[in-house]
């Protein structure tokens, strides 16, 4: 039985165990000269120094402020080329849509990442995860959806399992469906559901654990969505939605009438999108990185948390609208841009991030949680959500172990 006592906590915050909605968002507990006892991975006490237990191992952290490993819900680490020129064009005014309508943005990316094999996708996205996990990020969602052909998005879930085994925090693959072909779209819907969501159900362990869809103008309408994401459910897959980016075209409603664990983006979302997530249990995961790169309107999460929505933050991880390496900086971005508090983000980027996932084993400091915290560099944790172009965490712990490379 491993068992660690940390001690020299000089602020413990954390929210409280799973999902966390409105108000309660805000509501963190704080202990101050606080210790954490670990137990094969899993917090097993946690309270003030002076009434610890003993325990086999003491690990010291000086003095800092700890806070729960960070998860971030929603990347697309796994592509191949680059969109360098594509940000040119853009700060010089081509807007982002348009250069997906003449088939240039994500559909660039596509075409480099087909042409890539696992071993290169494996390649490129391992250090971009690896910044991620440094950053603080105990647990990533990676996305498909660069594929188009159904065995390039085999081959980009097939790199997620071998990144599993190469880095040491949680990875979960979700098998995005991201933008019709040019022609044949009707055909392509029905394959998705007759033949690539079979597949990636039936695999064993399944190459995805969700399916989400990016449901838009230029991407894929509502009843398009709704056939994908019903032949996920029918084969035990979660699901997920890419909604109100730019239009609001009714993939939020989707998403909360079909039980999605969350739906993302929203920057175009109004009063009925905000009414819909929260009368729903649908996590509505914001996307400040996004905002910032592509001068999109923040979305409404100061709205959505006083109607009562459950809200989490994600990097959006990606080449053309998100390249963001960094969850504290997402989380600071989330207060400028969308008017969180820094409890609120906390609150967004942990237990709420995970609920997004479907876990509701971490992102909180309490007895029987994964043991994933982070020692920040700083006595106080709101430094996570103030700084921003530096790290503000000293040590990752991964089911308290300090975050190492897997040398291979
Ligand atoms: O979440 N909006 C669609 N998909 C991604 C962007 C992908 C890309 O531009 O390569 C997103 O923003
Ligand atoms: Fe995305």
């Amino acid at each position: 039985m491993a068992e660690t006592l940390f001690t020299g906590i000089a602020q413990l915050v954390t929210p409280a165990p799973g999902p966390q909605r409105g108000a309660a968002m805000r509501q963190l507990t704080a202990l101050k000269d606080a210790a954490l006892l670990v137990r094969d991975g899993v917090i097993a006490w946690m309270g003030h120094e002076k009434e610890a237990p003993r325990a086999e191992h003491t690990h010291d952290l000086g003095g800092v402020a700890v806070v729960p490993g960070l998860t971030d819900p929603h990347t697309h680490a796994v592509w191949a080329g680059d969109r360098l020129a594509d940000f040119e064009a853009r700060v010089e005014g081509v807007p982002y849509e348009e250069m997906l309508a003449r088939g240039g943005g994500i559909r660039s990316t596509m075409r480099a990442t087909a042409g890539a094999d696992v071993t290169e996708l494996v390649r490129l996205a391992r250090p971009r995860l690896w910044a991620l996990a440094q950053s603080g990020a105990t647990t990533i969602e990676v996305k498909s959806g660069y594929g188009l052909a159904f065995e390039a998005e085999v081959r980009m879930l097939e790199a997620v399992r071998t990144l599993q085994t190469l880095l040491p925090v949680t990875l979960l693959p979700t098998l995005l469906i991201h933008v019709p072909p040019t022609e044949g779209r009707e055909a392509y819907v029905r394959g998705v559901c007759e033949e690539l969501i079979p597949k990636v159900a039936r695999t064993r362990p399944p190459l995805a654990t969700a399916v989400d869809v990016f449901c838009e103008r230029e991407a894929f309408q509502g009843e398009e969505a709704r056939a994908i994401l019903t032949a996920a459910r029918a084969h035990g897959l979660r699901v997920k939605v890419h909604a109100d980016q730019f239009h609001a075209i009714g993939g939020t409603e989707l998403a909360c009438e079909l039980g999605a664990l969350s739906v993302d983006h929203l920057e175009a979302s109004g009063a009925p999108q905000i009414k819909a997530l929260a009368a729903s249990s649908t996590v509505a995961t914001v996307l400040p990185g996004v905002t910032l790169h592509l001068g999109l309107p923040a979305a409404p999460a100061r709205s959505l948390i006083d109607a009562g929505a459950c809200v989490a933050i994600g990097t959006d991880l990606n080449p053309g609208s998100s390249p963001l390496f960094s969850v504290p900086l997402a989380l600071a971005l989330a207060v400028r841009l969308n008017g969180l508090t820094p409890a609120e983000a906390l609150t967004a980027s942990t237990v709420n991030a995970a609920a997004a996932l479907g876990l509701r084993d971490r992102g909180a400091l309490a007895v029987g949680q994964r043991a994933d915290f982070l020692a920040l560099h700083s006595a106080d944790w709101r430094d996570l959500a103030y700084t921003l172009g530096a790290n503000p965490i000293r040590t990752v712990f991964v089911g308290g172990q300090a975050l190492k490379e897997i040398h291979s």
